[in-house]
């Protein structure tokens, strides 16, 4: 039976589409049968609705309490049975018993090389900081922000022109490549999380955690 994907989304949802278009060039045995939306104004909605994939919009705004949204959330989530849960640009900080729900089976991808730089503003806080090497990080869900076992990253060099856009722009280039390569791992289970660490099974020749992007 094909494995089942929910993406939860707060943006544009380009993560997102990466995900759905190597699904089907690469003909994995899996779908992604919801795209849920924290806010109506996510524009990755109507990008995942011309891609013909289902939606839907729990809308943080309309809760009062944190408990109750990530309540929603839980029930529209289950309703669809996923075989793992995937943040791409979500905005919302998740409390433990949510996290703990989705244990072992929730991704999510955070722009920089963690844990170097969690939180917002990643890319202009790597310019700032006057680092080399950039990036981004797949990691399993764990209950602090931006933290849990690390499954794979991709590096990007900073180069002497670069603005946060010029970085952010090739960050995200790599970041298409990599959440797909990470979520197809978890959907064959081959991935092992041994404490902070992921092991990642049966390695294929030229398999690696980390992409390597040298465009110099
Ligand atoms: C990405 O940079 C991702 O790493 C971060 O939020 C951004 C989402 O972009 N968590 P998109 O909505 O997938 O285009």
């Amino acid at each position: 039976m094909d494995k089942r994907i929910v993406v939860l989304i707060s943006g544009r949802g380009s993560n997102m589409l990466a995900i759905a278009a190597a699904l089907r060039a690469e003909r994995w045995p899996a779908a992604i049968v919801g795209v849920i939306a924290d806010r109506p104004q996510a524009g990755g909605l109507a990008r995942a609705a011309e891609m013909g994939l289902p939606t839907a919009v729990v809308d943080y705004r309309s809760f009062a309490r944190r408990d109750d949204f990530e309540g929603a959330l839980r029930e529209a989530i289950d309703a669809l049975a996923p075989d793992a849960v995937v943040l791409a640009g979500f905005m919302r900080v998740l409390g433990a018993p949510f996290v703990e729900h989705y244990r072992g089976r929730m991704l999510n991808i955070h722009p920089s090389l963690l844990p170097a730089f969690p939180g917002l503003a990643t890319h202009r806080r790597a310019l700032e900081s006057g680092v080399a090497v950039h990036g981004a990080t797949v990691h399993f869900v764990g209950v602090d922000v931006d933290d849990g076992p690390i499954v794979a990253q991709a590096a990007v060099p900073v180069l002497a022109g670069d603005d946060e856009d010029t970085l952010a722009a090739r960050v995200l280039a790599q970041e298409h490549r990599l959440y797909p390569m990470a979520l197809r791992w978890l959907l064959e289970d081959r991935l092992r999380i041994d404490g902070a660490r992921v092991r990642l099974e049966g390695p294929h020749p030229g398999e690696s955690r980390l992409l390597w992007h040298d465009e110099r």
